[in-house]
């Protein structure tokens, strides 16, 4: 059985006033009924001061970015270490925001990938298709590739210490989600890919969905068998709303 996650992905969004308020409402909302494990991924910036939050609570904590370097001489980075040492559990990697604003390419994705892993924390890779590419039919050959390019640097096995998050770029922050069965195709698409590979890694992998999550179609798209979640980004700011989304996992 996979434990379903979702993960809220604040972006550049929030103030310590307004963080430590949804904070903690999703504390008081978590009482141990929810079966999903639950993630909010803030602003570097404001890290240490939500992991002092949730200290001893059900709510975890991810990076949104990370540096490809160890240390050393690279102005406004921040390293794998230092997310470790403020007590993150995740990271985010290849947001498509920064695919595409901050150029990052497949070479670089692979060594952020690596460089999380090799700090113990979890990496949350982030694949998807833009509008284009679903028009021209080259949905699995983007996504293979993104994948593809990690796990030649990385190796496979890395994949059962991974969670992998499908996002169509089309459909974040656009209101427009991926029907379940578009989520589903592609979600089995991956892991079946993974399988090819290893059959063992395939079964255990979080494959979750991003993109226009709310509401009111997380229970249908987190009901897809391969859907082990979502990764949220609007509806993750209010608390109410990222509450009933991840009531909706599970
Ligand atoms: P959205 O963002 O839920 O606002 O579409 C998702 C994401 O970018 O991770």
């Amino acid at each position: 059985m996979r434990r379903p996650i979702v993960v809220g992905n604040w972006k550049m969004h929030g103030s310590r006033a307004e963080n430590t308020a949804l904070v903690e409402h999703l504390i008081q909302g978590l009482d141990g009924r929810q079966a999903a494990e639950v993630i909010v991924c803030p602003p570097h910036v404001y890290l240490q001061e939500v992991v002092r939050q949730t200290k001893d609570t059900l709510l975890h904590v991810g990076a949104q970015n990370v540096a490809t370097e160890p240390s050393g001489a690279h102005t406004g980075e921040v390293s794998a270490a230092m997310l470790k040492d403020v007590g993150c559990r995740y990271v985010i990697v290849a947001h498509s925001e920064r695919r595409t604003l901050y150029r990052e390419d497949d070479a670089m994705v692979a060594r952020k990938f690596r460089a999380v892993l090799s700090h113990g924390l979890t990496p949350i890779l982030c694949v998807g298709e833009t509008l284009d590419e679903r028009e021209n039919g080259t949905t699995e050959a983007v996504i293979a590739r993104q994948i593809e390019s990690v796990v030649a640097v990385a190796g496979i096995d890395t994949l059962a210490h991974a969670v992998i998050a499908y996002e169509p770029v089309w459909a974040i922050g656009t209101g427009k989600n991926a029907t379940p069965d578009e989520a589903q195709a592609v979600h089995r698409f991956i892991r079946d890919r993974i399988a090819s590979r290893d059959g063992n890694i395939a079964a255990g992998l979080r494959i979750l969905y991003g993109g226009s999550v709310k509401a009111g179609n997380a229970a249908e798209l987190f009901a897809m068998p391969d859907v082990d979640g979502g990764l949220v980004g609007g509806a993750s700011l209010k608390g109410d709303e990222f509450m009933d989304i991840c009531a909706a996992a599970g």
